[in-house]
């Protein structure tokens, strides 16, 4: 069993980011510039934008960070978006979700140019994605296509499941592995709460992908020997001896999944880190003008 790390995959690819912003800083005097909005006081929130701005700071981007307190309107949010949409100095922008309840997500992410989505959520930049043009793409599956693609994980011709079908994992990920290209060309089933028979499809995954946000819900037995397992959920169970008084745990049951797979990503340190390292190689494409050109 190969453990994933990809905490140390993500601080790879963040020097070579690093190394690629000093050369680009030197040739055009540009240096990419990440805004985050975050609403709110949502603990979970808060720490990944901790995360995304320090991981600026360390490959030489400039950050900005927008916060507003969640009884800020619609209309107030939308004139943020508005402000940076026409920011010159602001490659790219994202808006921390989720958003309190009286906002409508949905015109939040239409409001974003598609050319500033670095998320990738903006409809533009999902239906370019579908169609294989040059596109945004949403940061955890950036992220897993990466990790497959760097632990040389073939995954042409394999059987692949998908369990959650959300807008921002399930339902990409799924589009990007059964692309033609490289990592992808495989055949892929898309799981979700209306499935049947959901141990018939993962008991034959090559490779298992797991978006569900439900805690340790992949057990041993729903998981075929050999197996590939990505596991994307952030869980946090109480736990009065840990230092926070919590612990994350993944959508997969790690202790007893882990010996069966040939890979598998724990919880933290696999996925996480390179949603947030994908997030910076989107704004430094932003920065260089290779998505829209
Ligand atoms: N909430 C959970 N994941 C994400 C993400 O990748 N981007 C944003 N903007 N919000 C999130």
């Amino acid at each position: 069993m190969i453990l994933i790390d990809g905490k140390k995959l993500a601080n790879d690819i963040k020097s070579e980011i690093a190394e690629e912003v000093k050369a680009l800083v030197e040739t055009t005097g540009n240096t990419p510039h990440l805004a985050a909005v975050l609403v709110g006081d949502n603990p979970a929130s808060q720490s990944y934008i901790r995360n995304k701005v320090r991981s600026c700071e360390k490959v030489g981007f400039n950050s900005t960070l927008i916060e507003r307190p969640d009884t800020i309107t619609q209309s107030e949010l939308l004139e943020v978006i508005e402000k940076l949409n026409e920011d010159e100095d602001i490659d790219g922008f994202i808006v921390q979700l989720p958003l309190p309840k009286h906002i409508d997500e949905v015109a939040v992410t239409l409001a974003i140019d598609p050319k500033k989505d670095v998320d990738g959520f903006h409809p533009t930049n999902f239906g370019r994605m579908a169609q294989g043009l040059s596109a945004y793409l949403p940061a955890t599956p950036f992220g897993i296509l990466k990790i497959l693609e760097r632990y040389k994980i073939e995954v042409e011709g394999k059987e692949c499941v998908v369990l959650g079908r959300s807008n921002i994992v399930g339902s990409p990920i799924s589009i990007l592995l059964s692309r033609k290209a490289t990592p992808g060309n495989a055949t892929v089933s898309l799981c979700h709460s209306r499935t049947k028979d959901l141990k018939f499809h993962t008991q034959n995954a090559d490779i298992l992908i797991v978006a569900l946000g439900k805690t340790e819900f992949v057990t041993a037995d729903m998981v075929k020997e050999g197996a590939v397992v990505i596991d994307v959920g952030i869980n946090r169970v109480d736990d009065e001896t840990a230092k926070r008084g919590y612990r994350l745990r993944g959508d997969v049951k790690f202790d007893e999944v882990a010996p069966k797979c040939s890979y598998i990503t724990p919880v933290p340190g696999g996925v996480g880190p390179m949603t947030v390292t994908a997030l910076l190689m989107n704004t430094l494409k932003a920065c260089r003008n290779e998505i829209y050109k």
